[in-house]
């Protein structure tokens, strides 16, 4: 994680170092210095002074990789080196991890010499903003945690069954409509992020080094919108922003080409807000019960003869897949893309089991893993906690995970691009329960995309969780409150899932 950095070489010296009054000293990176020195006051408890105490120094090193950086504490001085911010800013979260676990409270930290660089280059935590819905602040707030923790893909999970929450200019009833939905007790629920609010979540993550990555649901998950907009439906039929869990069967009708002119405008607002190379496009559960019966979905099976609806429905992503590309784009679905064949320069996520990562590679496609058994972080992480019917994953379980399939040759692991945690939020209605589901395991997921299998050191992660909670306690994130609210069986209800 670098809960502790565990580097690939530390030389350990028999010294501390103290930090009274300090000082920057950097010829690169000018744009960022005012950024890394905020970074620092905040790191360190105090601003850099001039010509006086430790010297901090920044060093580019275009030899080293992009991710990779050399910290290095020595007495007097503390030095970084890296080839790029987002190296430099890796060293700043160990400098601080550094000082959280820290055994005694005054400013003083282990002097050492670390070079460091992660094992995988998608370090993800996804988030689902429609079943419940959580504000930019608490967002960037998630944010700071997963920079904390070097993760550095947030994949935002914007549109479902059960509201939409992005707004597009062009389609206003997306979010007056869509964004809000009528619960089973008449209650309305609902929300969404203006455009102006997104491009602000994404200049802050960027800070951060974190790419955000829209996913919009297609074509199936699409009830909010179609509740909207029914003529880009099958049927046509008027219908309501869902009120249920699961999977709905109103999806995109397959066989209207005005459903392809909707989703690309769509898409094109959603490209201009979003930077990130990466564009999650769902493509999960899509029930095939409407494109069955519908007269334009059959016409367009016969016309571009595909044998059956699989085929249809990837025939349905390559469509949107030559529209990303023309912009730039690189596609990633959940693993049903694979069904009725995969489009060549898809992307893979792989959720329900490894067995979907496993064949994109060997199709020689490239892969995210995020196993239902090892990364659902909708699953409850303590034995007390009987909300869900679901298996219990603890942190150590998710600790034990390694995204690398076993049954992989050199060649193809080199397609894992890394590993992700998901946090469905069905079940998850307040700020502090997110922050329970988050906080540990967050930090097993960190040191499983960061570290290699065999670098891992179970002892010394479990070493210093304490410290970390402590001070992510004092930062302001309530990861406790919920837990007691379990132990003391205040308002758990024992869901269905
Ligand atoms: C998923 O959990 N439906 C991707
Ligand atoms: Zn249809």
């Amino acid at each position: 994680m670098r809960i502790i950095p565990q580097p690939k070489e530390v030389h350990t010296l028999p010294d501390i170092i103290r930090l009274q009054e300090y000082r920057v000293d950097s010829t690169h990176f000018h744009d960022r210095l005012d950024t890394i020195e905020k970074h620092l006051t905040d790191i360190l408890g105090k601003k850099p002074v001039k010509d006086s105490g430790i010297l901090i120094h920044i060093l580019k090193n275009d030899f080293m990789k992009t991710e990779e950086y050399k910290l290095s504490v020595i007495e007097n001085s503390i030095g970084i080196a890296a080839s790029t911010y987002t190296g430099v800013f890796y060293a700043l979260q160990s400098l601080r991890q550094m000082v959280v676990s820290k055994d005694k409270e005054e400013t003083i930290i282990q002097c050492g010499i670390i070079n460091d660089f992660p094992a995988f280059e998608w370090r993800g935590l996804h988030i689902d903003v429609c079943r419940h819905f959580f504000s930019i602040e608490f967002i960037k707030k998630q944010l700071d945690l997963m920079a904390l923790y070097k993760l550095n893909k947030f994949h935002w999970h914007l549109t479902e069954d059960q509201g939409w929450r992005i707004e597009i200019k062009k389609y206003p009833k997306l979010t007056s409509h869509a964004g809000w939905r009528k619960e089973k007790d008449g209650t309305v629920y609902g929300g969404f992020y203006t455009q102006k609010e997104i491009k602000e979540v994404v200049a802050y993550a960027e800070k951060l080094s974190i790419d955000v990555i829209p996913e919009i649901e297609l074509p199936g998950h699409a009830q909010a919108a179609l509740s909207a907009y029914p003529e880009y439906s099958c049927t046509g039929m008027e219908m309501e922003v869902w009120n249920d869990w699961g999977v709905s069967d109103e999806v995109y009708c397959a066989g209207k080409d005005s459903t392809f002119e909707f989703l690309r405008d769509i898409i094109d607002e959603v490209c201009e807000l979003f930077p990130s190379k990466y564009f999650h496009i769902g493509g999960d559960e899509c029930p095939k019960t409407r494109w069955k019966e519908c007269p334009d979905c059959r016409k367009r099976i016969q016309e571009e003869d595909l044998k059956n609806e699989e085929e249809l429905q990837s025939w349905f992503i390559r469509q949107i897949e030559k529209h990303l590309l023309s912009k730039g784009k690189a596609l990633i679905g959940w693993d049903e893309i694979l069904e009725g064949g995969l489009a060549d320069t898809a992307v893979v996520m792989s959720w329900r089991g490894i067995g979907g990562g496993v064949a994109a590679v060997q199709h020689g496609n490239q892969a995210i893993m995020t196993p239902w058994a090892n990364l659902y972080f909708d699953k409850r992480p303590f034995p007390e906690d009987k909300k869900v019917n679901l298996p219990i994953l603890s942190w150590e379980d998710v600790y034990k995970y390694n995204p690398i399939p076993e049954e992989l040759n050199t060649e193809q692991r080199k397609l894992i691009l890394g590993a992700q945690a998901n946090i469905w939020t069905e079940h998850i209605y307040t700020e502090n329960e997110f922050e329970y589901m988050l906080i540990p395991r967050i930090f097993s997921l960190s040191e499983i995309v960061w570290t290699t299998d065999e670098n891992k050191d179970f002892e010394s992660f479990k070493s210093v969780i304490e410290k970390h909670l402590k001070y992510l306690r004092e930062s302001g994130y309530d990861f406790e409150s919920y837990r007691q609210q379990v132990i003391d069986k205040i308002e758990v209800k024992n869901e269905e899932y």
